[in-house]
């Protein structure tokens, strides 16, 4: 098993290069399934809930190779197995992306219930209703949801807002489903968030006919059939929220190549009234820090708004802002695994229910913390090389499902990580 040691404290300065999304790659994987053919994706990242993702397909009948130059080929043509086994959804709970394309190809699909997680409970019975609305049968069995549409799935107009708002992969899972069902399907409430915007884009590629898209109202004309087809995955715009806490929790300047800020204006706004510079550059833009964090509140919501994926490490930087800040997370009230590490760090944090209040210190100080979910993990590497002293991260395997080789994209701009494998 992997760890850390993050020698503290750094100045970042330079330029890395932000790779393609992690959350829009793993549900355009799943989309492959809609067409029988060969699909080629560029830009999906190296990252471990990839390879799951990858075996997952794989045990559906789909064949899968990494070209040359990085592109992820998916060929879907046999698809005879559509299992999603508990041994794999276990490992990685977005395996649920795969129900609603396999009802549509197959009519039929078994897919292991995801438990819960580090950060909550994460119901999926949004997705459940919704393929339902479509005229799905769903029951359990043994922990597998059990789906079936023998007859084809048919368009309806559908509410999918939850108690938390609208469901990303819930939205993905309906989504992929209707556009092979017969006649139109309006998707209300629907997730805007752009991982969202990028597979439906994809969808439309392969010959789908949704419109509304980044919109809240998806309406998708059914179709016959999709073709396989070629697509450039979104960069990752948590991958770039974080290396942007990164600069500015090490008062450092930064440049991002390959971000799209336009997907980050709520995190950009949050930056500068924080006082971090955000400057727009082609395609990507520069991040810096001269003077002291100013303390502000965060509440996390659906996209436009703050998102739940960053709360973790604006935590961590609003930890060393002079003043107090609260943070409000209203998406999974329970992702909370980080403050006792970053206490431990010497961060002044304070829980109570789904809200935080951030007492700004000095310094953070180095100890030894453990990783427990991704972003919480993110979090702590932050800190890492902000706080004083030899840091050291275990379970370093939370870091690896969305941040593709974190040490060698941070070490060439000023970071000191080291891996070791224990
Ligand atoms: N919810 C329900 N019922 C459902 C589905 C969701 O009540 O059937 C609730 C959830 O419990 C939560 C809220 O709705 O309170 C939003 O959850 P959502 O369904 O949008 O989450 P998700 O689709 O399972 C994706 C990302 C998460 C990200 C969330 C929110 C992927 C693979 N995962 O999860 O990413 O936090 O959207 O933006 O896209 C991460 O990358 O670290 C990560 C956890």
């Amino acid at each position: 098993m992997d760890i850390f040691h993050i020698e503290g404290p750094v100045r970042l300065s330079g330029s890395v290069s932000i790779n393609g999304s992690k959350n829009a790659s793993l549900p355009i994987m799943a989309a492959a399934i809609l067409a029988s053919g060969k699909s080629v994706l560029s830009a999906v990242p190296h990252l471990s809930d990839i390879s799951v993702c990858g075996e997952l397909l794989t045990r559906l009948g789909c064949k899968l190779a990494r070209g040359p130059n990085g592109d992820l080929s998916i060929d879907s043509t046999v698809i005879d197995n559509p299992v999603g086994e508990y041994e794999i959804v276990r490992r990685m709970r977005a395996s649920i992306c795969i129900l609603g394309p396999l009802l549509g190809r197959c009519g039929r699909a078994e897919v292991s219930m995801p438990g819960g997680c580090a950060i909550g409970d994460r119901p999926v019975n949004l997705h459940l209703r919704g393929l339902q609305e479509l005229g799905a049968r769903i029951h359990l069995k043994n922990g597998y949801i059990i789906a079936e549409a023998p007859n084809g799935l048919r368009g309806k107009d559908i509410f999918m807002g939850g108690p938390f708002g609208s469901t990303v992969l819930g939205t993905a899972n309906v989504l992929m489903a209707a556009t092979l069902a017969k006649g139109r399907t309006v998707i209300e409430s629907a997730a805007c968030e752009p991982e969202v915007a990028d597979l439906a884009n994809l969808l439309n590629k392969m010959g789908a006919k949704i419109s509304g898209i980044g919109s809240p109202r998806l309406i998708i004309e059914g179709v016959k059939e999709l073709q396989p087809t070629r697509f450039e995955v979104i960069p990752d715009r948590i991958e770039a929220g974080t290396f942007m806490v990164a600069a500015a929790m090490t008062a450092g300047e930064v440049r991002l190549r390959n971000c799209r800020l336009d997907d980050m204006m709520a995190v950009v706004d949050k930056l500068r009234s924080i006082g971090v510079t955000v400057e727009r550059q082609d395609k990507g833009c520069v991040v810096a820090r001269s003077g002291s964090i100013k303390a502000s509140n965060i509440t996390t919501l659906p996209y436009p708004g703050f998102p739940t994926d960053l709360q973790a490490q604006f935590m961590a930087l609003l930890s060393l802002a002079e003043g107090n800040s609260v943070i409000i997370e209203k998406i999974f009230p329970d992702r909370f695994m980080h403050v006792a590490e970053l206490n431990r760090m010497a961060a002044d944090l304070h829980k109570e229910g789904p809200i935080v209040i951030v007492a700004g210190v000095k310094k953070l100080v180095a100890a030894p913390v453990m990783a427990s979910d991704l972003r919480a993990s993110a979090a702590l590497v932050l800190a890492g090389l902000a706080a004083e002293g030899t840091t050291i991260v275990s379970r370093v395997y939370h870091i690896d499902r969305g941040y593709e080789k974190i040490e060698e994209r941070l070490n060439p701009v000023g970071a000191k990580i080291i891996r070791e494998d224990i």
